[in-house]
């Protein structure tokens, strides 16, 4: 049985071009193929997490367009339950996502449109409902000070707090206090801590970081090396699932953080629920686009099983 898990965060319509490489300025090169679909890095993790079993409620702002109806169908097909803003003044936003052909990997614009006007008062507003959860997750595509109530909220009623710091941002101490789990990719945790991330032992010391900011916890994702687990007591490497050949490694963050809070609100221990999203994450990455590679609960938890 799920708690219940509140997202903060952005939908934007995911513009996926496919490629050989990017062009240079005032250069026009030929792709390989075009795909529209959902996604914006909360939206997405709202998508996971209740894929993967959680009773998730989204907290975001659309404008009134045919990208709000795309977010809407997704959020009624993965059974999140939307708390929207309609903000008739602006749009839904839309991502530009490069995709290398040879490696899955990506570059991404994001502009937020609507959602990059989430203030304060949205938050405010939502003050019970987050009050009322079992796990909150913010990300930073959304005005920081937005994530920064919300964690306010979500700490001063002894909600689990997740902060996944993505993109990079100047992050204040005060806030990273609020986090119960920060979450960062290496490149992230570079951002943050001034630490680059190449190795497990780099992980720890970024991670070392972290918790002198006075983060819970610090959860560092390695791409195919997996996660790096790292909390007071303990340091933990969770490997990577390899479970096929990989197409498209973006939004494989956004399914670690769904399936990790989705875990955390079934009351998995820690390290399992970081398992638990390296699986997610595994999965995803063998399928193309972001929402529309987030895997189910089954599948899930027979790739934990069987390893
Ligand atoms: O994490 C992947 C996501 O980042 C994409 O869906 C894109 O919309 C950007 O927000």
């Amino acid at each position: 049985m799920s708690g219940k898990i509140v997202i903060l965060g952005i939908f934007v319509a995911d513009t996926a071009y496919r490629a050989e490489r990017q062009p240079r300025m005032g250069e026009t090169i030929l792709g390989h193929s075009f795909a529209l679909g959902p996604g914006g890095k909360g939206s997405n993790q709202a998508v996971a997490a209740a894929m993967a079993g959680g009773e998730v409620h989204f907290v975001s702002r659309l404008g009134i367009d045919p990208f709000a109806e795309m977010a809407r169908a997704i959020w009624a097909k993965a059974g999140v339950i939307p708390e929207i803003t309609e903000d008739a003044e602006s749009y839904t936003g839309a991502a530009y996502i490069f995709v290398e052909q040879s490696s899955g990997n990506n570059a991404i614009i994001v502009a937020p449109g609507a959602a990059g006007r989430i203030a304060v008062s949205d938050i405010e507003a939502r003050a019970d409902l987050i009050s009322g959860a079992d796990v909150f997750v913010t990300q930073l595509e959304q005005p920081i000070a937005a994530a920064h109530r919300a964690l306010e909220i979500a700490r001063a009623a002894g909600v689990r707090t997740i902060l996944n710091p993505a993109p990079a941002a100047n992050i204040p101490s005060e806030m990273l206090a609020l986090c119960d789990f920060v979450t960062p990719n290496e490149s992230e945790a570079e951002g943050i801590t001034g630490i680059a991330v190449t190795s497990i032992p780099e992980a720890e010391r970024a991670a070392d970081a972290l918790l002198s900011s006075g983060v819970g916890t610090a959860i560092i994702t390695l791409g195919e090396n997996g996660a790096l687990y790292r909390d007071p007591r303990q340091s933990v490497h969770v490997p990577a699932f390899r479970v096929g050949d990989v197409v498209e490694t973006t939004g494989a963050g956004d399914a670690f953080n769904g399936a990790f809070a989705a875990a955390l609100a079934r009351r998995s221990d820690a390290i399992d629920a970081v398992r638990f999203g390296c699986a997610a994450a595994g999965i995803s990455v063998t399928r193309p686009g972001t929402a529309p590679s987030m895997p189910s609960l089954s599948e899930v938890q027979s790739l934990v099983l069987g390893n």
